[in-house]
């Protein structure tokens, strides 16, 4: 197999474009992205421009240029603008295949059925096209052009791609768009395709580069249909209503361009080529309505024209949810709060309608397994964090387990390995330490302060050894430990970091989120936590080379990267040769790295979107209860340690930490607070080498841990969830005040 490392992508703002960067990135290649114009992650690239692409090219290096791009308007655009269609499909493949030829890289080259005249689809590689439109005609010039003048070249032909993307008017969308508003669509029933979905297109010619494979190939999907029956698949899909759509020939549609009418492909090379079948439209009908549905949940509520089109079954759901949202008016709203009647927690689920209708929706749905909830919530976690990836997993406690596995992974280069040191703090939560322990590493402990709560900056590095190779550290109870220090360390020695963020999340370093620090970071939506799902958890991604890997452990090991329910997203499920493996052993079944099955459900998910909409104002929330509890306490300084921020960082806090200065019983203040209904908590573990569990554990302690004991022996902490209420807070400040009055 031929291992890529770096990619040009031209076209990148398009369908096929946008598919291609998403298959590269997760197999790890190297990508330049260029669009007509500067988009997100992208540079602006005019192939009409001989000198911009010839200078693009030779900074980007590429060992593959990938040339997906269109004439805005597509076919019948060319039609009435001959000139145009020659610009970009004739003269922007001649500056592209120049480059390429000049720089040595391969060119995949997209092509259309539109090559041949549509008597007698579908074609084989070998047809001999004759084009009927000037779109088919400047498309065939640019493949002789690419075969004559690139020695290393791929032509892909394909034949009506879609896929959801809402910046594209590919068929798909163009049925959303009428069906959704309640309008009639016309489509010919004599046009015939293969369907092919966009994801599909582009991770098979990724594989057919891989394989080495040159010249012209089909890449499209397997079924062959009329225009008319794929917009009434599309709109079922959809939950549209099928009966809007109106067949009708293509001598009434008065298109500009001509047709190739029997059109479609064959896929007899391409199945050979891969050892697999391309996928069938149930198949990809199922990867496209995940995506639709991840998009159109919370950001696309269907027009009213859309639901009325949409036939019962929608019906009946808008009924449910609208019952479901009265239903939290009724029984779910807060209730009055009244002193030493109420129990004022430390911590609690926060929550509107809108996690009661997403969770009804999810169940209406059925899907169950990590879905299209699961995707947006990830998508949405990405972009908030801003960060490489996001991972759901089912708790904080598997995050952890699956950030140790990942970096024990012998798919990275240089993985932790039994008999490895990892620092770690002695002030810590059971499942942040477990997994070192059972992945056979050693535990390095170093004592904490009082006041941050977090690992003793000033002791790091004299704690690193020889043998040390990362650090574990968590953001205690919400406070940053100092990333300024640990950073630099993390350079200097080349060790790995993961950032235990479980209680930290929305807070920042210097304006960085935490948990974008580290290689990895966990994150837990228990409901004591700052957004929950009831149980769950994800891993963050900031390191590119652990993205597979971590979707790898979480999801048993194997190498394939199928979502739940799906089948050969890789174009060659069958059609693999990886070491000692029989060749074409089934994907789905091979285990590249030790796994389990860590995802959550996708109705956890659902109700992680509706929470993740509040976070913002969740943080906001704690923070604004932090400083309230600090200037209420302040009289109490003599008495009781506060909790210190940092000036570099913005805390997100989980709990409000007080340790009791000598003379002070802890147990006599926390039965005071609980016996007037305040919740109190401990600082998890304590001295977790006190555990019963954890007494016999081999590690190595730097140091003393004498401010680890004293957090066991003298601290505890309050709430400042956002549940807390104003009254709330007032009574616990009064409560700490009478009990300092009585003695
Ligand atoms: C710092 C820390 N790490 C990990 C976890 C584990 O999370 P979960 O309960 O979701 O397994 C917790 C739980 O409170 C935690 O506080």
């Amino acid at each position: 197999m031929r291992a890529l490392r770096t990619a040009l992508v031209i076209g990148a703002s398009g369908l096929v474009g946008g598919a291609l960067v998403r298959a590269l990135e997760r197999s790890g290649v190297e990508v330049t992205a260029t669009g007509h114009s500067r988009a997100a992650g992208m540079s602006a690239l005019d192939v009409r421009e001989a000198a911009a692409v010839e200078q693009c090219v030779a900074a980007a290096k590429p060992d593959v240029i990938f040339l997906a791009v269109n004439v805005p308007g597509g076919v019948d655009r060319c039609e009435e603008q001959p000139d145009a269609a020659d610009a970009v499909n004739v003269q922007g493949t001649k500056h592209v295949a120049a480059a390429a030829a000049q720089h040595g890289a391969t060119l995949v080259y997209y092509s259309t059925d539109y090559v041949f005249d549509g008597k007698s689809g579908p074609y084989a590689e070998e047809d001999p096209p004759n084009p009927i439109s000037v779109y088919g005609r400047t498309k065939l010039e640019a493949e002789q052009i690419v075969r004559e003048r690139v020695p290393r070249h791929l032509i892909v032909r394909t034949t009506a791609v879609y896929g959801w993307d809402r910046g594209s008017r590919n068929f798909a969308m163009q049925v959303w768009e009428r069906l959704g508003g309640g309008q009639p669509l016309r489509v010919p029933h004599d046009q015939l395709c293969n369907p092919t979905l966009a994801e599909y297109l582009a991770e098979t010619s990724l594989r057919l580069v891989q394989e080495g494979v040159e010249g012209v190939v089909n890449v499209v999907g397997r079924d062959r249909m009329s225009r008319a029956d794929l917009a009434r698949q599309l709109a079922r899909a959809m939950a549209l209503d099928p009966a809007l759509v109106t067949a009708v020939p293509t001598s009434e549609l008065s298109q500009k361009a001509p047709r190739p009418l029997a059109g479609g492909l064959k896929i007899d090379k391409l199945a050979r080529l891969l050892g697999t079948e391309p996928l069938d439209l149930a198949e990809s009908l199922k990867r496209f309505r995940r995506g639709w549905r991840a998009d159109t949940h919370t950001t696309g509520a269907p027009t009213a024209g859309a639901r009325a089109a949409a036939g019962e079954a929608e019906q009946l759901k808008q009924e449910i949810l609208e019952k479901v949202r009265r239903y939290w008016e009724v029984a779910h709203q807060p209730q009055p709060f009244v002193p030493r009647k109420s129990r004022v927690n430390y911590a609690g689920r926060v929550y509107g309608p809108e996690e009661l209708v997403n969770l009804v929706d999810a169940s209406l749905d059925f899907w169950l397994t990590l879905g299209p909830w699961g995707d947006l919530f990830e998508a949405k976690l990405r972009k908030y964090l801003g960060c490489r990836d996001v991972v759901l997993v089912n708790s904080g406690s598997t995050a952890n387990l699956t950030a140790v596995m990942a970096l024990m992974s012998p798919l990275l280069d240089n993985p932790l390995r039994p008999g490895d040191e990892v620092i770690t703090p002695a002030v810590t939560f059971p499942s942040t330490l477990a997994p070192l322990v059972h992945g056979g590493l050693v535990p390095v402990f170093v004592d904490c302060e009082v006041g941050t709560y977090n690992v003793n900056p000033r002791l790091l590095a004299g704690a690193i050894g020889p043998k040390t190779r990362a650090l574990v550290l968590p953001h205690t109870l919400g406070n940053p430990f100092d990333l300024d220090v640990v950073m630099d360390l993390v350079k200097r020695h080349t060790l790995y970091l993961i950032e235990d963020t479980c209680d930290a999340l929305g807070g920042t370093w210097r304006g960085k989120p935490v948990g974008t620090f580290g290689d990895l970071a966990t994150l837990s939506f228990f409901p004591a936590h700052h957004i929950t799902m009831g149980e769950g958890g994800a891993v963050v991604v900031n390191n590119p080379r652990l993205a597979t890997i971590v979707r790898s452990v979480r999801d048993w090991g194997r190498a394939c990267w199928c979502a739940p329910g799906e089948s050969n997203t890789c174009g060659k499920r069958f059609g693999w040769e990886l070491g000692e493996l029989p060749r074409g052993y089934d994907h789905k079944y091979i285990y590249s790295t030790l796994g389990y099955n860590f995802k959550p459900t996708d109705l956890q998910a659902a109700i992680g979107v509706a929470q993740l909409d509040r976070l913002a104002g969740f943080v906001a929330k704690r923070r604004e209860h932090f400083v309230r509890l600090s200037v209420a306490l302040a009289p109490f300084r003599d008495r009781l340690v506060l909790p210190t921020e940092d000036p570099r960082a913005q805390p997100s806090w989980f709990g409000f930490p007080i340790t009791v200065r000598e003379g002070v019983s802890r147990a006599a203040l926390v039965q005071a607070l609980e016996t007037a209904n305040i919740e109190t908590r401990q600082v998890f573990g304590g001295n977790i080498l006190k555990q019963p569990g954890y007494r016999d554990i081999t590690r190595r302690v730097h140091g003393t841990l004498a401010e680890t004991d004293r957090i066991m022996r003298d601290t505890f902490f309050i709430g400042v969830y956002p549940g807390l209420t104003d009254g709330m807070l007032e009574f616990v400040a009064r409560a700490f005040g009478e009990f300092f009055s009585r003695r």
